[in-house]
């Protein structure tokens, strides 16, 4: 692809950013969550272009952003009670809910699904941008496709410069990962992807039973402290026929760093114990090694660095990394387990 030139806006230029997508552009915008690379949601041509700039495939459906928790309405024909408590709760914040898609929504921005992803982000620049182009904005995460997620304007730069209209340089992401994803077009809200945003936070708000994607579980056994052998269903692969995830993203290997990446699970003591050994046995044989150990149950800190550590020892040209894995199944901890073990490409040891 071509490059080309590409502004670096501060927040005091949104305006230009506004105009810039109102005419079919794209701009990396910061979000709560991750910096997004936007584009019109409703203009089929520009959202294109999102797919071409990352890389991405285009089977992979994007969240389209809102500015006023009542413009959904110009993206979906029916609200349920559960839909409107999990609005009034959640927004704006790092919750996408799946809905089914009015007719006017390109197949382009949702992988030709019937369903569509919304949310609306908890940051004044993001919400300056989208009710100043005043139109809903599909953005997926500022990355190229397969890299880890930008949670800084500098991570943004380095894979977009070039290749996009505008990157707006706001302040770090206060969260570090990616919304939850949670499905209410059908009966029962299903999380497809984990966030801070947890299944207890929705079930307290819409007094329900919230379900787990099964793909959430590949490679892993369900309950991830039981013992060996002891839990009910035995992993899925990606090879298997039964693994058929409802979130197209989920079959795409994700977020990896440059160098190779193992994460040690277990004993904490154990890990970290395993996590000296590998290292030293790994320098002594001339590789540079990086160590992601986050304090034990600090796991929103976990979700706010994960990203950004993963990108800095790229910069540091570490050849292997090793990451201590989080206890925790299905709250916060859980959703930087997710990341954390498709940055690995689920190369776990345990100890
Ligand atoms: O925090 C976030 O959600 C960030 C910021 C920029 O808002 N965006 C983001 O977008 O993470 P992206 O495109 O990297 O991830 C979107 C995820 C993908 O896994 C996709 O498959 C899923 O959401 N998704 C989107 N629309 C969907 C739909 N209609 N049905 C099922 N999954 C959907
Ligand atoms: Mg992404």
């Amino acid at each position: 692809m071509k490059t080309m030139e590409t502004k670096i806006l501060t927040e005091k230029q949104i305006d230009q950013a506004a105009e810039i997508i109102k005419t079919g552009g794209l701009v990396a915008f910061p979000t709560e969550t991750v910096y997004g690379l936007g584009a019109d949601a409703l203009n089929a041509e520009a959202v294109a272009k999102v797919y071409e700039a990352k890389g991405r495939p285009s089977d992979n459906p994007m969240i389209v952003h809102i500015g006023r928790a009542s413009d959904i309405g110009q993206l979906t024909p029916r609200l349920s009670p559960d839909i409107v408590t999990l609005i009034e709760n959640f927004w704006p914040g790092p919750l996408t809910l799946v809905v089914k898609r009015k007719k006017g929504v390109p197949d382009r921005t949702t992988g030709g699904l019937d369903t569509v992803g919304v949310r609306m982000p908890d940051s004044p620049i993001a919400l300056e941008l989208i009710n100043r182009a005043d139109c809903p904005i599909a953005a997926p995460s500022a990355n190229l496709s397969g890299k880890p997620s930008p949670t800084r304007a500098e991570d943004v730069i380095e894979d977009l410069k070039g290749k996009v209209d505008a990157i707006i340089k706001g302040p770090d992401c206060r969260v570090g990962i990616e919304s939850t994803v949670l499905d209410v077009s059908g009966e029962v809200p299903t999380i497809l992807r984990p966030g801070i945003i947890t299944p207890q936070h929705i079930e307290a708000a819409i007094g329900k039973k919230v379900e787990m994607d099964p793909a959430l579980y590949i490679n892993r056994p369900r309950d991830v402290n039981a013992q060996e052998g002891s839990s009910d269903k035995p992993p899925l692969d990606f090879d298997d026929e039964e693994f058929q995830p409802k979130s197209p993203g989920m079959k795409y290997r994700h977020y990896a760093p440059k160098a190779d990446m193992t994460v040690i699970e277990g004993n904490r003591d154990k890990v970290k114990e395993e996590i000296e050994r590998l290292k030293a046995l790994n320098e002594r044989l001339g590789n540079k090694v990086g160590v992601i150990l986050f304090e034990e149950r600090a796991f929103i800190e976990a979700a706010h660095d994960f990203f950004a550590k993963l990108r800095d020892l790229d910069r540091q040209e570490v050849d292997l990394i090793l990451a201590g894995a989080l206890s925790d199944t299905d709250g916060v901890g859980f959703a930087v387990m997710n990341r954390m073990l498709k940055s690995a490409g689920y190369n776990i040891v345990r100890v």
